[in-house]
């Protein structure tokens, strides 16, 4: 690989001798006689990797190279001394250096390290576009006064190790503020492991959450670690908790009340250090009432509890939030961001937004997959969102909704077996758990077919 490399040094024979080891290599150099010029030249060229002399008059080396990285966090620097005192090194390590060489160089290990250095810059350069793409993916959009006070709420939770109980319509970003207390916890390096209870079967509910020995039941050939031992340090985050069986309650009540949890075919406990947000969209209240969660459990949860609010109850926030999924799709598919008319917001704060900003996000996708042009009109967000102002987001995804007219006997029963799932799902605002228990279906069953038929709201849940 073909680099242009800085070297900065007041010998002029050792610029002379790196020059020609790395032109030779095939690399362009740039040369600097003092710790001054080499950041001008550095700030100038962007070179992709720099020998830096410690000792020079003027600017001296470490000075240079701290500078440097304030210009450019994932530029590799190579130490190039005469002077290797181990202070020197270790400050320089300090500073962020990656390679200490001793004068005078030799041909190898200045090639060397030059192999060594570029491949860290591709490092620390992905690293950085994983974690801020990352980043905006959680980001919490929004500057309405509702949001506010969720913000508020997720600031003063966040250090603490209180549970938090988050209540919200499906859709509204539950898992965005359980992620956003964590990442702003004092727990943040640790791991936030997620365990989404409607999604897993309830025989398979408590090895999940608490692990199992090996034998402990017919299937457990190895042994498994639970997520709360996964989590220990860390956050868990049970999602969909009203979707707890009764039994399971009981035991996380008790990693709750002492700490620990027991594994299953085992009689030992272990000490866990967890905290533990949950969240759900049921009324879990009204669940108490009917006997179906413990009243127990729930005040032990809701030590801190925080609403999400639905989206009509933050219309003002759409603006924001659609510049915010066309800025992310058009990264994802290096397409051209185009924009709203202030029609189409318009058109789109009108909408009724039963799944919310899930919803309003597969709006916008759809609008940006559909609309070739690059402002999105009124009439294509109509096209979209229905016109009895329910919006349509709700209905198959272009990839996933099969033959138009089903040709064969079990075309058709898959035809309307999905249709009849998606009429049911945006009957209930997309609440799994209430829909299945309408149909008359276990809720295992139903994230299935969700999966079966690419039903989805969202493509990343
Ligand atoms: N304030 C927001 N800013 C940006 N994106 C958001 C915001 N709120 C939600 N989203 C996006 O909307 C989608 C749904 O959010 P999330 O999964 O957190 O909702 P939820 O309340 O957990 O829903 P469910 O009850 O269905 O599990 C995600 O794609 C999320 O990134
Ligand atoms: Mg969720």
């Amino acid at each position: 690989m073909k680099a242009r490399i800085l070297v900065i040094d007041d010998e002029a024979a050792i610029r002379d001798t790196m020059r020609m080891i790395l032109e030779y290599d095939g690399h362009d150099t740039l040369t600097a006689g003092s710790g001054q010029e080499g950041l001008a030249i550095a700030e100038k060229e962007s070179p992709d990797l720099v020998f830096l002399d410690i000792k020079m008059p003027g600017l001296d080396g470490l000075e240079v190279l701290s500078r440097l990285r304030g210009l450019n966090e994932t530029l590799p620097v190579v130490i190039v001394s005469a002077h290797g005192s181990t202070a020197t090194a270790l400050e320089a390590g300090r500073l962020g250096a990656f390679r200490f060489l001793e004068k005078p160089p030799s041909k190898d290990y200045v090639l060397d390290a030059v192999r060594e250095g570029l491949e860290l810059a591709t490092l620390r350069r992905e690293n950085r576009s994983l974690r801020s793409a990352l980043e905006t993916r959680h980001q919490l959009v929004g500057s309405s006064a509702a949001l506010g006070q969720v913000f508020d709420q997720v600031r003063r939770a966040a250090p603490t190790n209180a549970t938090v109980l988050i209540l919200g319509e499906s859709g509204v970003g539950k898992e965005l503020v359980a992620r956003a207390i964590h990442r702003d916890s004092l727990r943040a390096r640790e791991r936030f492991v997620q365990v989404n209870c409607a999604a897993i079967p309830e025989e398979l509910i408590e090895s999940e959450l608490f692990g199992h020995e090996r034998g402990a039941f017919t299937g457990a050939t190895e042994k498994q670690v639970g997520k709360f031992e996964m989590a220990d340090r860390g956050t868990i985050f049970l999602d969909e908790i009203g979707d707890m069986s009764a039994k399971t309650q009981a035991k996380v009540l008790r990693v709750l009340q002492e700490g620990e949890v027991e594994r299953l075919g085992s009689s030992k406990t272990a000490k866990v250090d967890v905290r533990v947000i949950a969240a759900t969209n049921k009324d879990l209240e009204h669940e108490i009432g009917e006997g179906r969660f413990r009243e127990d459990l729930f005040y032990r949860l809701s030590v801190i509890p925080v609403r999400v609010p639905t989206l009509r109850e933050r219309v003002s926030d759409i603006p924001e939030l659609v510049q915010h999924f066309v800025g992310v799709f058009s990264r994802e598919n290096n397409r051209r961001p185009v924009r709203f008319s202030p029609a189409a917001l318009e058109a789109l704060a009108g909408a009724r937004w039963r799944g919310n900003i899930r919803e309003l996000r597969n709006v916008v996708e759809r609008l940006l997959i559909m609309s070739p042009g690059d402002v999105i009109e009124a009439s294509d967000v109509r096209a979209v969102v229905r016109s009895d102002s329910r919006p349509a987001a709700a209905a198959p995804a272009a990839s996933g909704s099969g033959p138009a007219t089903p040709a064969t006997l079990r075309e058709f029963k898959e035809w309307s077996e999905r249709t009849f799932l998606v009429e049911k799902l945006r009957e209930f605002g997309w609440n799994i758990s209430k829909t299945a228990e309408v149909i008359d279906t276990p809720r295992s069953n139903l994230y299935k077919k969700l999966e079966q038929y690419q039903i989805a709201q969202d493509t990343d849940g």
